[in-house]
């Protein structure tokens, strides 16, 4: 695989405000003992999920992003006319087509915005972060709105106990802007993917391969399907490569990083990505008890918590690292 350069001489960009919206209602694993053949004890040492948010059912991913990019918006103390591209990273969106981006655009009243949805499943917050800061980096735009927003709860099989502990539903915002201040802001990305194993993690039924049909409804291929042993071993190596690698080519050592915000698929997978740094525990930003996987919003909703609920102080390092299907995987680290 080829390495990307690392980002140099561009235009600063800054995160300027954050937000987040996770649904009320909590699934626990106590629920889910309820409805498929699992227990508490497996499920919480074997992933680290003790809860779980779900959506109700009028509610679609646009309707989560929305209450989130508000949230953002008033953090930012900015209007949502203000905003030039919001870019949706999503798995879940509304519909097959028109992006869930656009649907956002209209709650918000982003009137003056051009919007579109990444996808690039639990990744899709980091990639969705790296293509508004080129936009903005070279002098394209002065603001973007950056989301990532899931309703995995639409795409999961309550009778599969594989699958069905694992994940929740949530949305995460940050608005970007063009600044002056060399050397902050958005200040290094690692991004890759290797299509090889694309069957690992995949809905196949609904798409353009395998079209909504009696048979796919029976076969349940509009739901979730994971080789969940063969994913964890290339989201270990994957996560603590990209890990390493973002923080050695900008020269910074376990010490330096502030928090790192890791995709939340399995607590097993985070804590061997920050082992692999020796990068001490109290450092690492966990919310998968609270909330499962929710693939491209996990590090959005993290990023967001992690601005709002600490007094981040200037020269503090965030490292954002994830991994999806696809396979997808990358880092973003961000100087405060
Ligand atoms: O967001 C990115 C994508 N997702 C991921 O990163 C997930 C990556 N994979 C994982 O996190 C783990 O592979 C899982 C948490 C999904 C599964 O953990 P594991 O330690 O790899 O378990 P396993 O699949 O090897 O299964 C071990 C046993 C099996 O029983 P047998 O065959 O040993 O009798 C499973 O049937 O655990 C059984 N099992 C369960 N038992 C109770 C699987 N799911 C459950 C369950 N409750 N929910």
């Amino acid at each position: 695989m080829k390495n990307l350069p690392k980002l140099d001489k561009q235009i600063p960009v800054e995160i300027v405000g954050a937000g987040y919206y996770l649904p009320e209602r909590i699934l626990t694993n106590a629920d889910l003992e309820k409805m498929v053949d699992t227990d508490h004890n497996w499920i919480t040492e074997r992933t680290g999920i003790h809860e779980r948010r779900i959506a109700s059912p009028e509610m679609a991913t646009s309707d989560l992003a929305i209450l989130a990019a508000k949230s953002a918006l008033e953090n930012a103390k900015m209007e949502a006319e203000e905003i030039d591209l919001i870019i949706c990273g999503t798995i879940t969106p509304d519909m097959q087509y028109p992006s869930t981006a656009c649907f956002i655009q209209k709650g918000i009243g982003a009137r003056n915005a051009f919007a579109f949805d990444v996808s690039a499943a639990c990744t899709g917050f980091i990639y969705a972060l790296s293509t508004a800061y080129m936009y903005l980096s070279n002098d394209y735009i002065k603001t973007a709105l950056v989301i990532g927003a899931e309703k995995l709860s639409s795409v999961t099989d309550y009778e599969d106990r594989n699958t069905c502990v694992l994940f929740g539903d949530g949305a995460g915002a940050v608005i970007l802007k063009r600044t002056e201040n060399e050397g902050y802001g958005l200040i290094d990305f690692i991004l890759e993917s290797d299509g090889r194993n694309v069957g690992w993690l995949e809905v196949p039924g609904g798409g353009s391969r395998n079209p909504a049909s009696e048979e796919t409804i029976d076969q349940r291929m509009h739901f979730t399907k994971m080789k969940g042993r063969e994913v964890f071993k290339f989201a270990v190596t994957a996560m603590k490569r990209t890990t390493v690698r973002i923080a050695e080519r900008n020269n910074l050592a376990a010490e330096d990083i502030t928090w790192l915000i890791p995709h939340q698929a399995n607590k097993r997978i985070i804590d061997a990505a920050s082992q692999a740094l020796g990068l001490d525990q109290s450092k690492i930003h966990y919310n998968i008890q609270k909330y499962g996987n929710m693939s491209a919003a996990s590090t959005a909703v993290g990023l967001a918590e992690v601005i709002i609920n600490n007094d981040l102080k200037k020269d503090d390092y965030l490292l954002l690292v994830a991994f999806g299907a696809g396979m997808t995987w990358g880092s973003a680290l961000i100087k405060w």
